[in-house]
């Protein structure tokens, strides 16, 4: 069976009070969109239509390649939007799925239910309800005297009877696409606010004596829809808190969920363990066995096994695995820190490789640098990276020994097993196994023995 999604995000969301789309406001890190996406993928076979029109252009940039859209202007309600994509899915669906953008906490295996039930049955649709106390404006389910389903009504149409109906329109239908695409022509425009109601095919499809089927969701807070920011939070930490679930079950010890805030693509090993206040944001990956936190945030970055994070804030960061960092270290795009690099406090790096088991304890900022294998860095080192023009590149060696406040003029080079003087400014390339002092720093002497490590 061909089953295809429609997913609506035309609406302006003006309750949003926003400039930006509703539908491009983020939960866990990524937009609405992407979340409705995601889920309606997972349940059925071809590539989804999103139904776009308030904010277009930015919203078709954000879905990429990832679904088909449909421009839908002027935006005239539910079903009008859904008929938006007869034209590209009449000759090619069997189901039809079609999803609110703004209620991005739909299951996927909510979805798949709802799929399934409108494959097995006689029914022309199978609508998906939740019984609540909080109604929030949905759209409530009149049913028989013997239960079956007559209609939705909104809530600004529903009398004060109606009102009290406590089961709720979650806003996510599976449609028989024969009945559907034939169907929307006859959906009667609303007199109250002038729009076509997809709720309204519910009353159309048992009048002409048709059977509609419901799904009733167990768990009242997949339906949370997003109608304000107040909405918005709320999704945003019952996502939360299913995302930290999630990865507990897989593994990874969380000392307290509450305060851990890991974006719906990270990926975490087993044994892991974060501490409280841990930002895992954007496109992340943890190893296993490493320790995070407390109070780090990690963008965009790639953490091996066995590593530890105290209080540290990294973006666009790679580190291999037995790298421990921080408290308050700073690594930025480009910092690529190799197995056993350790990294004390106010430290910065950008741009730069350190090498295995390279030190850089204290107080240093370096920028476009590589440093060779078990090099030593002093206290307050830096590399002066930046000449008021360009960036300019430091290389050092391995085995070198940096003095405490060493400034390294770049563009330099420093040779292997060579060492610094404390206070040293280096303006000079320096050659293997040589020992520099002073300022500018002048070569002393040719050294005979190892540096000692420290
Ligand atoms: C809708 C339902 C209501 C349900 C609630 C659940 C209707 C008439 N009502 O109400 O029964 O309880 O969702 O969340 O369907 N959209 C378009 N084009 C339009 C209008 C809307 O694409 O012309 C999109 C919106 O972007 C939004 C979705 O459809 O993603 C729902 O529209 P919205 O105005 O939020 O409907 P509700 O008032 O929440
Ligand atoms: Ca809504």
């Amino acid at each position: 069976m061909k089953t295809v999604a429609v997913i609506l995000a035309a609406g302006q969301g003006t309750r949003m009070k926003s400039r930006l789309p509703k539908v491009l406001h983020e939960i866990a890190g990524k937009p609405l969109i992407w979340h409705s996406m995601r889920a309606v993928r997972q349940c059925t076979t071809e590539t989804p239509v999103v139904i776009v029109g308030h904010g277009a252009p930015d919203v078709i940039a954000s879905i990429g390649d990832t679904a088909r859209h449909v421009v839908q202007e002027p935006q005239l309600g539910t079903a009008h939007a859904v008929l938006q994509a007869r034209a590209v899915l009449k000759p090619n669906s069997d189901v039809v799925l079609v999803v609110y953008a703004d209620m991005p906490n739909d299951h996927a295996e909510t979805l798949r239910g709802l799929v399934e039930a409108q494959e097995r049955g006689g029914a022309v649709m199978t609508l998906l309800t939740v019984r609540s106390g909080e109604p929030r404006g949905f759209g409530r389910i009149v049913r028989s005297d013997n239960g079956r389903v007559l209609r939705v009504v909104e809530e600004g149409d529903a009398s004060p009877e109606e009102r009290n109906i406590g089961e709720l329109n979650v806003g996510a239908y599976a449609f028989a696409a024969g009945w559907l695409w034939d169907a929307l022509d006859r959906v009667p425009r609303n007199a109250r606010k002038g729009e076509f109601y997809l709720t309204d095919a519910v009353e159309l499809a048992v009048r002409e004596g048709s059977s509609v089927e419901a799904v009733e969701l167990p768990d009242a807070q997949e339906a949370i829809g997003i109608n304000t920011r107040v909405h918005l939070a709320e999704v945003e930490e019952v996502l939360r808190r299913r995302i930290n679930r999630q990865h507990m079950l897989d593994g990874v010890t969380f000392i307290d969920p509450g305060t851990t805030y890991v974006h719906a693509e990270v990926v975490i090993g087993r044994d892991t363990i974060l501490m409280p206040n841990t930002h895992l944001i954007g496109a992340t990956t943890v190893g296993e066995r490493s320790r995070i936190g407390p109070n780090t945030v990690i963008i965009d970055s790639k953490i091996g096994s066995a590593c530890t994070i105290q209080s540290s804030f990294l973006e666009g960061a790679i580190l291999e695995d037995d790298v421990h960092i921080g408290p308050f270290a700073r690594l930025r795009h480009g910092a690529h820190l190799m197995t056993g690099v350790h990294m004390g406090n106010f430290g910065e790096v950008k741009d730069s490789t350190l090498g295995p088991g390279v030190k850089v304890g204290h107080f240093s900022y370096i920028g476009d640098a590589k440093i060779g294998a078990n090099t030593n860095v002093g206290a307050g080192t830096i590399t002066c990276n930046f000449d008021g023009e360009k960036k300019n590149e430091t290389e050092i060696g391995e085995d070198v020994f940096i003095g405490s406040d060493t400034m390294l003029v770049a563009p330099i080079r420093i040779g292997d097993r060579a060492r610094t003087g404390a206070g040293s400014v280096v303006t000079k390339d320096v050659p293997p196994d040589t020992l520099v002092v002073g300022m500018p720093a002048r070569a002393v002497r040719k050294l005979t023995k190892k540096p000692r490590q420290g």
